[in-house]
C-alpha cells in the first residue's frame, strides 16, 4: 500500500494519475483539511504537518508515501532522513520535466504563497539548468476556487475572469512551459492552458509516475480515505 497526502483535493489529482498507471495498487489518502490551506502557512507549520502526515500513513501500513502537495514538497529538505527515505516529493520531478520540455524556452510557475516565497521551483530548476529563465507567480486564490468545486467543464464566468486576471502577469513573459506548481491546479488545467497558451507540467502526474517505479503495484485497487 502507498500513502498519499495533501491539504485537500489536490491529492485526488495524483490518485487519478496513479490509477491510469495501475488500477491494482492500494492507496491510503490523507486530506489534511483541518490545516488547509497549506499555502498560507509558515514553513515551520508545513514541516510539522508533513511529519505528522507521514507518521500517520506509515502507522497505517504505507510502504512509500507520495507527497501529493507542492507546498509540503517544498518542506521535504527539512524532514528527517527516515521520513525522506520513504517519501516522494514533487518539486524536483516537475522541475526536471519542465526543463526537458521547455527546451531553452521560458518557464513559468504558478503555485501557492508558501511555495513561491520559498522559491522552491526556481531553486530546483537552477540546480539542473544554469540558463533557464523562470518566472514564479502566486495564485493561492485558485486553491479555494478548486476546493469549492471549480473544475474544467463547470467553471462559472466569474471563475474564468478570476483565472484570467490572476494569470495576466504571465502575458508578456514569453512563457513556453508552465508548471502547475500546486496539485489543486490540474483540476483547472485546460482553462489555464487556454488563457496562457503554454505547455503545462503536472507535478501530480510526475509524482504518480515516480512512485509507480519504486512501490509495489500489487493490491486490490482500494482507496482508503484516512
Ligand atoms: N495542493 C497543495 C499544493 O500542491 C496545497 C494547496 C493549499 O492547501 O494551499 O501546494
Amino acid at each position: 500500500m502507498i500513502g498519499v497526502f495533501d491539504s485537500g483535493v489536490g491529492g485526488l489529482a495524483a490518485i487519478n494519475e496513479l490509477r491510469k498507471i495501475t488500477k491494482d495498487i492500494d492507496v491510503s489518502f490523507l486530506a489534511d483539511r483541518k490545516n488547509a490551506p497549506y499555502g498560507t502557512k509558515t514553513l515551520e507549520q508545513i514541516i510539522e504537518f508533513s511529519k505528522r502526515n507521514i507518521e500517520k500513513l506509515l502507522s497505517l501500513g504505507a510502504e512509500k508515501i507520495l507527497i501529493a502537495c507542492c507546498t509540503a514538497s517544498a518542506a521535504y529538505p527539512y524532514l528527517s532522513e527516515r521520513e525522506k527515505s520513504v517519501s516522494v516529493p514533487l518539486i524536483d520531478l516537475a522541475a526536471s520535466r519542465a526543463v526537458e520540455i521547455a527546451n531553452g524556452g521560458g518557464i513559468g510557475v504558478i503555485a501557492t504563497k508558501r511555495t513561491v516565497e520559498e522559491r522552491a521551483f526556481s531553486e530546483a530548476i537552477a540546480k539542473i539548468s544554469n540558463n533557464a529563465s523562470v518566472f514564479e507567480l502566486e495564485t493561492q486564490e485558485f486553491v479555494s476556487m478548486v476546493e469549492s468545486g471549480a473544475r474544467d467543464g463547470n467553471l462559472t464566468l466569474c471563475d474564468r475572469q478570476k483565472i484570467a486576471r490572476a494569470l495576466a502577469p504571465l502575458r508578456d513573459k514569453k512563457i513556453d512551459t508552465l508548471i502547475l506548481g500546486c496539485t489543486h491546479f490540474p483540476h483547472i488545467e485546460k482553462e489555464i492552458q487556454a488563457v496562457t497558451g503554454a505547455k503545462t507540467v503536472n507535478p501530480a502526474l510526475e509524482g504518480a509516475l515516480e512512485i509507480s517505479k519504486i512501490a509495489s503495484l500489487s493490491g486490490n485497487g482500494r482507496t482508503i480515505y484516512v
